[in-house]
């Protein structure tokens, strides 16, 4: 039984008269630990395939199973479990929060869960030490690099010790040489703390550094 299981996975989307197929019998499988990347030409469904594996989103028809259970994460109960305890999301743009400073968006990882502040203290503390990044605790977002604020994203992804990552884009608003200090930020947290992650990227260059690459095709 693999990690990740999606089983002829079918989803659509109607805008008034019109149904944009977008998945179609569509079936994969992750194994624990591994580093996933989702290529594919833009409109494919990529985005939408990381809102199905993160529980933000449902396909119509088809099984996911996550490590061997099948989700049903559509009452909210469920939904909340799933995601607090399972799935980190990282995304192009960062989505930081200018007035929360960089300890405040890291610890935000944290929002669904209910630990005492002293344990949320230190555990933003250790990730921020992790990623390099304590020594800008008290800024704001808006005073940072785009590399540091991915770091942030990413902080804010893994903080929950989610066993899944997702990510979309996650150097898409990158120079190069910034690309791949975060590619490797991400290669390191997947063989240290041996989190599963999938990536989209329309890169060929961080597809490259990834363990396996899963081509999407347009319906
Ligand atoms: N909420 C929605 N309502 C209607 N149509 C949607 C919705 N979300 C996505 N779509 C459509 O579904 C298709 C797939 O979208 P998706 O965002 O998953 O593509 P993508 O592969 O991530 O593209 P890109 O590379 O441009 O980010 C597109 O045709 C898009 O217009
Ligand atoms: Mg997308």
């Amino acid at each position: 039984m693999a990690f990740i299981e999606l089983d002829n996975i079918c989803k659509s989307f109607k805008t008034g008269n019109k149904e944009t197929i977008v998945h179609k019998d569509l079936s994969l499988k992750i194994e624990k630990g591994e580093l996933v990347a989702i290529m594919g030409k833009s409109g494919c469904g990529k985005t939408t395939l990381l809102n199905i594996l993160a529980g933000i989103d449902y396909p119509d028809s088809g099984k996911y199973l996550f490590d061997g259970t099948e989700t049903d994460i559509r009452s909210t109960r469920d939904g909340i479990e799933f995601r607090r305890n399972r799935v980190g999301m990282i995304l192009q743009h960062f989505a930081l929060i200018n007035d929360y400073t960089v300890f405040e968006n890291v610890e935000l990882g944290l929002w669904e869960t209910k630990l005492p502040r002293s344990e949320r203290n230190s555990r933003t503390n250790a990730v921020l030490d992790r990623l390099g990044i304590r020594k800008l605790a008290d800024s704001y977002p808006d005073k940072l690099s785009g590399g540091e604020k991915q770091r942030v994203a990413i902080g804010r992804a893994i903080i929950s010790d989610p066993m899944l990552v997702l990510a979309d884009e996650p150097t898409g608003s990158l120079d190069s040489e910034t690309e791949k200090e975060i590619i490797d930020l991400i290669r390191e947290l997947n063989s240290t703390l041996g989190m599963t992650f999938v990536i989209v990227t329309h890169d060929d260059e961080v597809a490259n550094c990834c363990n396996r690459v899963i081509t999407l095709q347009k319906h």
